[in-house]
């Protein structure tokens, strides 16, 4: 079974995902870390309420090597507002998945992270948002896109109301799928693009 470990800053609402999908085997893969830079993040309650060790990191050497120690296979970024260095990326290439609440390319790259995401694309008047999932590659949220979703957000009054929308009705669900089909071995890179085989 796939060893996952889920890497945090806040609320973990798709850490909550996350765990309800393995819980009813829908993943098969199993939480075996939850990783927090912040000690007051609410996922780390989410994790011990759900007996997975959780832990507070904030040093990188450290983490590298809770990871080694747990056996980690896979890395999930889950609302995760620290910068991964490029050692460990080389050493979990095409292994770290992230989600991001936009349509990648579009507002997305360094500074475009949690609610200022949300900010540009109210700011912007765009009449279409959604969420992405990707590996994570040494540029910003430039890795091999897994998954991508839309959702009309023209009736949306607020960058909240937006952040709300995509969160509850998009990223959930998109990041299960797209951990459901890499536990599944369902994942092949090729030429930085990602094929469901
Ligand atoms: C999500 O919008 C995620 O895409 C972003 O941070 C938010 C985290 O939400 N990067 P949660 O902690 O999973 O509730």
């Amino acid at each position: 079974m796939v060893r996952i470990a889920v890497l945090i800053s806040g609320s973990g609402t798709n850490l909550q995902a996350l765990i309800d999908a393995t819980k009813r085997k829908y993943i098969d893969g199993e939480i075996v870390l939850v990783v927090s830079n912040r000690i007051k993040a609410y996922g780390l309650e989410r994790a011990k309420n759900a007996n997975i060790k959780a832990e507070c990191i904030k040093d990188e050497k450290l983490l590298i090597e809770r990871l080694h120690e747990e056996r980690v296979d896979l890395i999930v970024l889950a609302g995760y507002l620290a910068i991964i260095s490029e050692e460990l990326i080389n050493l979990y290439e095409n292994k770290i998945i992230n989600i991001h609440p936009s349509l990648i390319p579009s507002f997305s790259g360094p500074g475009f992270y949690g609610i200022h995401v949300h900010n540009a694309v109210y700011k912007r008047g765009v009449k279409v948002s959604g969420a992405t999932v990707h590996f994570v590659s040494k540029e910003v949220d430039g890795g091999p896109i897994i998954l991508q979703k839309s959702i009309d957000i023209s009736s949306c009054n607020s960058p909240e109301e937006i952040q709300e929308k995509i969160l509850l009705n998009i990223e959930h669900n998109l990041l299960v799928e797209a951990v459901k089909l890499f536990c599944d071995n369902k994942l092949k890179v090729e030429n930085e693009r990602v094929q469901i085989i």
